[in-house]
C-alpha cells in the first residue's frame, strides 16, 4: 500500500514546498525543523494504523475511558540526511525504540555507484511496528539493504517504510525487491524524474548536505 500525504492538502504542502525551495534552503535551520515537522506530521498519520486498547485515566474530577496506543515502535533511520526527520518520528512516538544504519553511495570511476552498507545499531524489533525512515527515496537501493539488514534482528509485526520525497522508480524498486506483506509505503510526495547518479528531479537536492553542510 502507498500513502502520498500531499494528495490531500494539509499544512504538509507548505512544509514541504519550503524544503524544495532553493531560497527558503540557504536557512539550514529551517531546512532541519521543516524535516523535523514532517517527521511529526508522519508520525501522526501512522499512528492511526497503531493497536490501541482501552485505559482508564483519573482525572481531577472524574474518570475517563480512553483509547491508548500499545504498539511497540522502532523507529530505524538511515545516516546522515535522516537526522531531523527521526527527531521528529520520535518527537510523538516519545517511547519509541531507535536504530540507526549507516550506508553510503560508493561512485565507481564510469559514474555508476553501489550502496556501501557499513553499520547497524538495532534493538530487537521481533513483533514491534518498525518505521523505517529516509527523507529520499530515490533508487530505492539503500532502502532495500537497509530493510532486509534490519529483518535480520527480527520478524516485525508491521513495517512502515516514511520517506518524504519519493521517485516513483524508487518506489517500484522497493514494490518489487522488498516482500510487501506488512509492510505500507508512506510518500509525503512523489516526483517522476530520477537524474542517471540517482538525484530526484524536481527533488529538492542533496537532503544531507542542505541540513548538516556539503562533505568531501
Ligand atoms: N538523496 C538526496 O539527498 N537527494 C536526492 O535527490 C536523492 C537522494
Amino acid at each position: 500500500m502507498l500513502h502520498i500525504l500531499a494528495q490531500k492538502n494539509s499544512l504538509l504542502n507548505q512544509f514541504i514546498a519550503e524544503l524544495r525551495d532553493k531560497e527558503v534552503q540557504k536557512d539550514s535551520l529551517r531546512f532541519r525543523k521543516n524535516m523535523e515537522r514532517i517527521g511529526e506530521v508522519f508520525a501522526y498519520e501512522i499512528s492511526k494504523h497503531l493497536d490501541y486498547k482501552e485505559k482508564e485515566i483519573t482525572t481531577p474530577l472524574g474518570v475517563s475511558k480512553m483509547n491508548i496506543p500499545t504498539s511497540k515502535i522502532v523507529i530505524a533511520t538511515i545516516l546522515r540526511a535522516g537526522l531531523p526527520f527521526h527527531n521528529g518520528l520520535l518527537n510523538y512516538f516519545d517511547t519509541a525504540e531507535n536504530a540507526f544504519i549507516s550506508a553510503h553511495r560508493k561512485y565507481h570511476k564510469d559514474g555508476s555507484f553501489t550502496i556501501q552498507f557499513e553499520h547497524l545499531s538495532s534493538p530487537d524489533i521481533e513483533g514491534k511496528i518498525l518505521v523505517l525512515s529516509d527523507p529520499m527515496l530515490a533508487s530505492g537501493a539503500s532502502m532495500e539493504i537497509a530493510y532486509k539488514a534490519l529483518i535480520e534482528r527480527g520478524n516485525p509485526k508491521h513495517t512502515h517504510i516514511v520517506t518524504i520525497i519519493a521517485s516513483n522508480q524508487g518506489v517500484n524498486y522497493v514494490k518489487k525487491h522488498i516482500n510487501m506483506k506488512n509492510v505500507t509505503i508512506w510518500a509525503g510526495d512523489v516526483d517522476d524524474e530520477l537524474t542517471s547518479k540517482s538525484y530526484i528531479v524536481p527533488g529538492l537536492g542533496d537532503a544531507g548536505d542542505l541540513a548538516f553542510g556539503s562533505k568531501m
